[in-house]
């Protein structure tokens, strides 16, 4: 059995601990599933990757849809971050949490009119558009509310991410952004949008990637872009690189960030204008556990399976990207034989499984375990599927715990319906 340990998940005397607290402490407390954070993760993370581009004028703006939960937003607000935004949610959160809303990027393919005003009313830094009728509603609500917006445009550079077809967004056939020849003719159309001040260009090419080089290929192509309109008399603001820097979940070759940065900033270092980063599992993938009580084990046959507390509906990242997440003991005994089993949920679906074929120690009714680096989207994605309560959320920082969101209660789930006689 591989244990995925960091600085902030560590054994101590064979029991796994979120920097100095105890997971069994936390569990005893707060009950399974729950989503256990370490604070000090976030924290360096952002320093790590602030750090690696210390050299180019930048600002980081946290993807709150990684993790949205109003203190893990904080977090990066505290350090200076700002936030990109996708939502109206999203923006309620990042302004609870006390973001500036001239740090806010409002982002989306599908933005309502709703959101657009409010981005307007609140002022915030810009608005991404993705499609040209988007740039005219912006235009038309701008005028309406008698103010000028701050657009970037959003980039499509047809370049192959090389991920998840699910999370690779930036090649034309995705839904994303607006077509490179296109994107010209509408930021040097001048007479078009008179409510609109072009303040950046921007790209996002898809999430978990684990090569710089589609990161280089983007940023080049977008570059380009750039110095044309620069030629034209459009001189932007802001070049915005994206998020979507892979991490470690299994044993996936990934890159470092100071490698990221010493590949594209030499491009970066020619642009005469701010670089904006959208980094969220960066930032929050591998702070995060969801941890997990087993509930029975049983063999079907040759077959092992594990049945814990957790299933889809509190993190449905394997099940529906198949993605890896490495699944540990809390209390590690080391004299016990280990087994190849399937780990799964009570979720009525054979796809509700949180690992399958994995080598774990035999395991016991009631004891806990750790599905790992589950800090990006992991709670964000959960659902109340088979009228299941989201779990709580646990923050940790160094030997203190906060519960920063409780468990749903059956009230929650019941909150807006009632009976009718029809
Ligand atoms: N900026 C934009 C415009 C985005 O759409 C995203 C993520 C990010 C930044 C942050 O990307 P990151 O640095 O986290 O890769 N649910 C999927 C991931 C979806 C990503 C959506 N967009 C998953 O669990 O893998």
């Amino acid at each position: 059995m591989n244990l995925f340990d960091s600085s902030y998940f560590t054994y101590k005397s064979d029991e796994l601990f979120c920097e100095n607290v105890s997971v069994k402490k936390i569990i005893q407390e707060v009950g399974t599933p729950a989503y256990i954070y370490s604070k000090n993760f976030f924290i360096d993370r952002y320093k790590e990757f602030t750090e690696a581009f210390e050299e180019i004028p930048h600002t980081i703006f946290f993807a709150a849809k990684s993790n949205f939960n109003i203190n893990v937003i904080k977090t990066f607000v505290d350090l200076g971050s700002g936030v990109d935004v996708n939502s109206e949610g999203e923006l309620k959160r990042a302004l609870l949490a006390g973001a500036d809303p001239r740090k806010l990027i409002l982002t989306g393919v599908g933005k309502t009119l709703n959101e657009i005003r409010l981005g307007l009313q609140k002022d915030l830094l810009m608005i991404k558009a993705e499609s040209e009728e988007e740039l005219e509603l912006i235009n038309t609500i701008a005028g309406e509310m008698k103010k000028v917006a701050r657009v970037a445009i959003r980039v499509n550079p047809d370049v192959d991410a090389q991920t998840h077809p699910y999370i690779s967004t930036g090649l034309s056939e995705n839904k994303f952004g607006i077509d490179t020849k296109s994107a010209l003719g509408l930021f040097k159309d001048k007479n078009r949008f008179k409510n609109i001040l072009f303040t950046g260009i921007d790209m996002h090419i898809g999430s978990q990637i684990t090569s710089i080089q589609p990161f280089t290929e983007a940023v080049e192509k977008l570059s380009q872009i750039y110095f044309e309109l620069k030629d034209s008399g459009v001189h932007l603001k802001h070049f915005d690189v994206g998020g979507g820097i892979g991490v470690k979940y299994g044993y996936e070759e990934t890159f470092s960030i100071q490698d990221y940065a010493k590949a594209i900033s030499p491009i970066l270092k020619k642009l005469d204008c701010h670089i904006f980063f959208e980094p969220g599992r960066f930032l929050t993938a591998n702070g995060g556990i969801l941890v997990a009580q087993i509930l029975y084990t049983k063999k079907n046959g040759e077959k092992n399976f594990i049945i814990a507390d957790a299933a889809m509906n509190d993190i449905i990242r394997p099940s529906i990207y198949g993605a890896h997440h490495h699944i540990q003991p809390v209390e590690v005994h080391s004299d016990r034989a280990e087994i190849i089993s399937d780990i799964v949920g009570p979720v009525c679906e054979t796809g509700d499984f949180l690992g399958r074929k994995r080598k774990i120690q035999e395991s016991k009714r009631g004891e806990y375990i750790a599905v790992m680096s589950a800090g990006a989207y992991g709670m964000v994605m959960a659902s109340n599927y088979n009228a299941r309560r989201k779990p709580p959320e646990v923050l940790v920082a160094n030997d203190k715990f906060y519960v920063i969101r409780s468990r749903e209660t059956y009230d929650h789930l019941l909150f807006d319906e009632k009976i009718i006689n029809s």
